[in-house]
């Protein structure tokens, strides 16, 4: 158990009881960018390099799978790499597939899984962010599982039902506190300038704590992630909520800028 005398920084009572709890995590913060199939390789090496080596937040970057070589090299050794998606086969004739062994070898140490793109443009299920999140597991990768509603079902009042349902489902039992995160991003909020409220964010987050805890061992340091039009201008109040532990970040992660204005936040 910690004491307050242990936390270099001064922590708030409130702070102090929330860690004492273990409801509040007290780990860096996690800002991932998710480049999508964005830009070529002298823009990903110049992205990779104008990073730069920040230091108070874990950073991860995810470009295509064609530009991890040259982003590897070119970014700083505080900077993680990410894979924006993995086989759910680790080799063989599937023609087009990358898996999570290849994405290690090249320096992966993250993998994100069942973005909403992939969901919806390649109708990806659960079951199979499950599947693909064992093999990346076994090769020592840290999944950031996505799950988020649509605008509909949320209009209809179902999202916490939707979410914890995609959570069942996509979680497979390799994971735990070392090896998962979970990035909330409401479908309607992806690359549409639509935040989500603070107190939507601060629900939902609720809600998959609460999930978590039921789930899994020392689920308080398993981050949480909010994704869906994080910007420089909106990052400082998003990652400031509770059970915020980092962002995951599309648009905004391809301009040097604001991406490390999103990090300063953290
Ligand atoms: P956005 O994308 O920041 O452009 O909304 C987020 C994501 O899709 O991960």
């Amino acid at each position: 158990m910690k004491l307050w005398g242990d936390y270099k920084h001064p922590v708030l009572p409130c702070q102090a009881l929330m860690m004492y709890e273990g409801l509040m995590n007290t780990q860096k913060k996690l800002i991932a960018g998710n480049w999508k199939m964005n830009g070529n390789l002298a823009d990903a090496k110049a992205l990779a390099e104008a990073l730069g080596n920040p230091s108070n937040a874990d950073v991860c970057i995810c470009p295509p799978y064609v530009h991890l070589g040259v982003v590897a090299t070119a970014k700083s050794q505080g900077i993680a790499l990410g894979a924006q998606d993995c086989s759910l086969k680790d080799n063989g004739a599937f023609t087009g597939d990358i898996s999570a062994p290849m994405l290690k070898e090249m320096g992966c140490s993250y993998v994100i899984l069942g973005h909403s793109e992939r969901r919806s443009y390649h109708a990806e299920s659960s079951t199979q962010v499950a599947e693909k999140a064992k093999k990346a597991h076994a090769a020592g990768l840290v999944t950031i599982i996505c799950v988020g509603e649509t605008e509909e079902e949320r209009v209809s009042g179902i999202q916490n039902q939707v979410v914890t349902t995609q959570l069942a489902k996509s979680i497979p039992d390799t994971a735990n506190a070392q090896n998962l995160v979970i990035a909330y991003e409401p479908v309607w909020a992806i690359g549409t300038g639509k935040t989500a409220t603070l107190d939507d964010i601060k629900d939902m987050h609720a809600v998959i704590r609460e999930f978590l805890k039921e789930k899994l061992d020392n689920s308080s340091a398993i981050r949480i992630l909010y994704g869906g039009s994080v910007k420089a201008d909106n990052a400082k109040e998003i990652l400031a909520a509770p059970n915020v532990d980092g962002a995951l970040v599309g648009g905004a992660s391809l301009k040097a800028d604001q991406f490390l204005t999103i990090i300063d936040a953290a």
